[in-house]
Parts: C-alpha cells; sequence; structure tokens
C-alpha cells in the first residue's frame, strides 16, 4: 500500500513538475534548456566560445535581439538566480545603463564574485559607495594633470623598455608576443598612473609575476559568474581547481597594493591613490585602506592587440602610417630620423583621427569587455516589450552589438575604420545613437579613462607602427580565451623588420 502510495505521489509530483517545466520553457526563446539543469549543459559545451554563442543566440532571434533563458529549472529559483535575460538591443542597452539606471547595479551575484579581486573599489560597488568615489574620481580625471601624467608615464615606458625590447628582437630575428608586451605596458602604466609606481612587469628579462596574475584572476572570476554559484564556493571551501589558483594569485596582488599603499603614505605623490588619500567621503571620513586598494587597476589592453593582428594588416598600417607621418612632418620636420626619436606626445596623438577610427573599430568588434551582467532589482519591461522578473540577471552582449547586421549593416563583420569618419574623412564620427557603441560602457557608469585610453592607444601603436614592419609567426593561431576581458589564448606572435620611412609629398597625406 506504502508502496503504491509512493509511487502515486512520485508520479504526480513529477507530472506538476513537468507541467511546470513545460509552462517555463514555452517561455524561453534562448537555447534549449532541460529539466532541473536548464541551458546550463549548452553553456558548459561552449565554454570555450562563449561570446560567439550568445551572438549565435542573438541571431537566432531575428531582429529582436533579445533572449530569456534559464540555467536552475527549479520552481522559485528559475525566475531569480538562475534566470537570464541577454541582449543586445541598443534601445534595451540604454534603458539598462542610462534611463532606469538604479534598477540595475551589479548585483549580490556579481559582487560576490567580484569581491575576494575587487572588494568595495569602485569597479566593484553599487549605490553610495559607489557614487562616492565616482563623483571623487570624476574631478581627478578632468584635471591636466592626469592627461600629463599619463603621458609621462606611456612615452617613458615606451623610450626606456618597449623599443629596447622590440630592437633586440628584430636584431637577433625573434619572435615576440605582442599581447603580452602590451598588456604589461598598460599595467605598468595604469599602476604608475594609480600608485606612482611603476612594477616593471615591461622589462626584458620579462617577469613572470603581477601583470601574470590576470591570466588566472578573470578566468578563474568568469567561471564563478557562469555556473551556480554552490559550485565555486565547494572549490573556493576545498580549496581545489581555479579557485586555488585564484587563491595564489590574490596573494601576489594584494602584496603589491600593501607595498604601494606604504610607500604612498611615506611619500605622496601626484597619483591617483595619493589624490584618494587626501579626500573624505560624505559623512568626513577618509576611504579606508579596504577600499584604496580594491581600485586597483583593471586589465584592459584596450584592443590594440587586435588591431596589429588583423588581417587587413598591411593596408591598414599603410594608411595608418601615412596620417601618422603627415602629423609627424608638420611637428618635426621632414627628417624622419626625428620622428622615431620621441613616442608621439599626446598632443601630436591627438591629431590621429583615422587611427582613432581604426581603434574604435576594432574595439566595436572585439570589445574588451565582452559581456556586462546586471542585477533586476524590481520586475521591469525593456523598451522592446521583454518583461524582467525582479531578482534575475539581465547581460548585454557588447560583443554581439558589433556584430548585428540590424545594428551595423550588412557589413557589420568587415572591419571598416571609416565607419567612424565624417564624410569628407576629416573628423570621428561616432554613431549618432551612442548605445550601438558601448565598449566603454554608457550612462552614469561611462568609462572615465576613455580619452586617456585612446591616446595611450594611439601612442603604442604609432611608437610600433613607424618603426617596425611586422609579420605573424607562420602556424601561430589567433584564438580567443575565455575571460572577462577578451584575450587572445596563444597570444599574438609575431617578427618585426625595421621600417623604413619616407616623408610623404603633402598632396599625398590624406587618409
Ligand atoms: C581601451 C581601454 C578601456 C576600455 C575598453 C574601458 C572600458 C570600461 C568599461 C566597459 C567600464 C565599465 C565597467 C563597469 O561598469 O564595471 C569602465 C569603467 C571605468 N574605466 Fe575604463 N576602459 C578602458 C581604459 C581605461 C583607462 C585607461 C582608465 C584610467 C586611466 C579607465 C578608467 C575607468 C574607471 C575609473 C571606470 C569606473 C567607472 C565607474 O564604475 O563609475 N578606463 N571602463
Amino acid at each position: 500500500m506504502d508502496t503504491i502510495l509512493i509511487f502515486f505521489s512520485l508520479a504526480a509530483a513529477t507530472s506538476a513538475y513537468l507541467l511546470w517545466f513545460w509552462l517555463l520553457a514555452r517561455k524561453l526563446n534562448g537555447p534549449k534548456v532541460w529539466p532541473l539543469v536548464g541551458s546550463l549543459p549548452h553553456v558548459f559545451m561552449n565554454r570555450r566560445r562563449f561570446h560567439d554563442w550568445i551572438a549565435t543566440n542573438l541571431h537566432a532571434t531575428g531582429n529582436a535581439a533579445t533572449y530569456q533563458t534559464c540555467t536552475i529549472a527549479i520552481p522559485f529559483l528559475a525566475r531569480k538566480q538562475g534566470f537570464y535575460t541577454v541582449t543586445c538591443h541598443p534601445k534595451n542597452i540604454e534603458h539598462i545603463l542610462r534611463t532606469r539606471f538604479d534598477n540595475y547595479p551589479k548585483g549580490p551575484t556579481w559582487q560576490t564574485a567580484f569581491h575576494d579581486l575587487l572588494g568595495q573599489g569602485i569597479f566593484n560597488s553599487d549605490g553610495e559607495t559607489w557614487l562616492i568615489q565616482r563623483k571623487t574620481a570624476a574631478l581627478e580625471f578632468t584635471t591636466r594633470t592626469l592627461r600629463q601624467a599619463m603621458a609621462r608615464w606611456v612615452n617613458r615606458t615606451i623610450r626606456t623598455r618597449l623599443w629596447i625590447i622590440l630592437d633586440k628582437a628584430a636584431k637577433d630575428h625573434t619572435s615576440v608576443d605582442l599581447q603580452d608586451l602590451l598588456l604589461r605596458l598598460t599595467f605598468d602604466n595604469i599602476c604608475g598612473l594609480t600608485f606612482g609606481k611603476d612594477p616593471e612587469t615591461l622589462s626584458i628579462d620579462l617577469p613572470k609575476t603581477l601583470s601574470r596574475t590576470h591570466s588566472i584572476l578573470q578566468p578563474a572570476t568568469l567561471q564563478r559568474l557562469l555556473y551556480p554559484g554552490f559550485l565555486w564556493r565547494l572549490k573556493k571551501i576545498l580549496h581545489v581547481g581555479a579557485e586555488r589558483r585564484l587563491r595564489k594569485s590574490l596573494q601576489v596582488v594584494e602584496n603589491y597594493m600593501t607595498e604601494a599603499l606604504d610607500a604612498r603614505k611615506e611619500t605622496p605623490s601626484d597619483d591617483l591613490l595619493s589624490r584618494f588619500m587626501k579626500k573624505r567621503d560624505i559623512d568626513g571620513n577618509l576611504f579606508p585602506n579596504t577600499v584604496l586598494k580594491r581600485n586597483r587597476p583593471q586589465f584592459r589592453s584596450c584592443g590594440t592587440r587586435h588591431v596589429i593582428g588583423r588581417a587587413q594588416l598591411v593596408l591598414l598600417a599603410e594608411k595608418i602610417i601615412r596620417e601618422i607621418s603627415a602629423v609627424l612632418q608638420e611637428t618635426r620636420g621632414k627628417d624622419t630620423q626625428k620622428w622615431i626619436e620621441e613616442p608621439l606626445t599626446f598632443d601630436e596623438a591627438d591629431r590621429l583621427i583615422y587611427l582613432k577610427a581604426a581603434l574604435a573599430e576594432t574595439l566595436r568588434l572585439y570589445p574588451s569587455v565582452p559581456e556586462d551582467f546586471k542585477y533586476v532589482v524590481s520586475d521591469d519591461v525593456l523598451p522592446d516589450g521583454t518583461a524582467l522578473p525582479s531578482g534575475s540577471t539581465v547581460t548585454y552582449s557588447i560583443y554581439s552589438v558589433g556584430r548585428m547586421k540590424s545594428i551595423w549593416g550588412e557589413d557589420c563583420l568587415e572591419f571598416k575604420p571609416e565607419r567612424w569618419l565624417s564624410a569628407g574623412g576629416d573628423r570621428f564620427e561616432p554613431p549618432k545613437d551612442g548605445y550601438k557603441f558601448v565598449a566603454f560602457n554608457g550612462g552614469p557608469r561611462t568609462c572615465l579613462g576613455k580619452d586617456l585610453a585612446y591616446l595611450q592607444m594611439k601612442s603604442v601603436v604609432s611608437a610600433v607602427l613607424l618603426r617596425y614592419r611586422l609579420s605573424l609567426v607562420p602556424g601561430h593561431r589567433v584564438e580567443q580565451k575565455m575571460s572577462l576581458t577578451l584575450f587572445m589564448k596563444n597570444g599574438l606572435k609575431v617578427y618585426l623588420k625595421p621600417r623604413q620611412l619616407v616623408a610623404p609629398p603633402k598632396a599625398a597625406v590624406s587618409a
């Protein structure tokens, strides 16, 4: 009798669950979902091509550019933690980033996943904690001193280290990993700007410490975001896998931060940390060490790598060089030796319109932050009519925006700097709808370092291209690494040969 009762109860519960699941699955328009595990098997199968998989799912929706899926198909959880809305529709992105900014904070899942790495720093906080830091930082970013400081750090690194490493490689006919070098360079610059201390991870012997931590920190944190929370928490407790590597790398960064903070306390300078240390929050308190330490540099090599790695490299490089040559001919005269003696000043870099277009085009197709996740505070409806339940997650795929024909046209997959130029080719013209291009984010959380980033990228690209011709090492495969910011799995291995520069006749100068 008991057995029959148990059997019927189980059968009734299973039928009720399957009916519930069928009703849920009917409403979801993303990848196929399975009982209990939802679309998790697909996430797992596509973990090595996650960004392209999301783009494919969004394509499959036609012009809708939004889908909904669920990774925990269990009643109560399915419409909360396990529920994902993925979009690349510019109107929806604007709604999330600007119109209803307060309804879409980073939220608890993101903050917990990033807590070990970013604590309560500007990149990981919401509400008042974020606002105070944002206001303080925003004031600093408007000063000319910061631009000058950035120019100083960038130019010094190029002159004293990058060129020496590249010259040696060209002379010895050995290859270099350009991604690794540029990552180190950007990291050193940001550390210099932020803490007044250059860790010199870019040096001739290429030390394998600090800058290498990114290759561990980011993939491990991405795993925390993609899979249900209990999985990474269990790994953390057991101290295994990605969580073990994460803890070790965090220690390296923590030590560096403690050293930098102690050094600044003794000898304040004009760096951001020294300035933050003097500021007070609304209650008149100084920012605590925990906040100062967590405003650590984010590892973004800002896309420079992709420009240099594209197939149209030769043509593109010729156009860029023509433009730089034209500027340098005006500022430094016809002697080409003078063009390569010193890196470009930021004022010279400012004038490079075509190069800026090429960099923007690179970031359109390969945004440094490919996907961003936001928490839905209260029930809402996106401009395209998609209903979002409170407690769920909305992902806006920056990587996919650039790959949608409905947004960027039939030629969206082509690398075309010209789409960023005015009809006369003499002005940089970003799209009228700013939310078609959110590589630097948008709304109240827009990247504060955008202008500096363009100047830095322009200086570095000029410093490399003016001096050398690059060729990809035969057989080298350029592949994406799955991480929170876009990287190439095997780096970008190139050979270098000195470039012969010719001063262009005045008329041949246009981009
Ligand atoms: C190509 C290079 C860069 C790209 C693609 C980029 C992109 C971004 C993105 C997507 C965000 C939003 C992050 C979020 O909401 O969590 C952001 C925020 C920010 N970026 Fe950048 N960034 C770049 C370079 C820089 C540089 C060089 C600096 C500083 C010198 C900088 C300073 C900041 C700051 C302070 C924020 C925080 C804004 C906030 O949360 O209020 N960025 N950036």
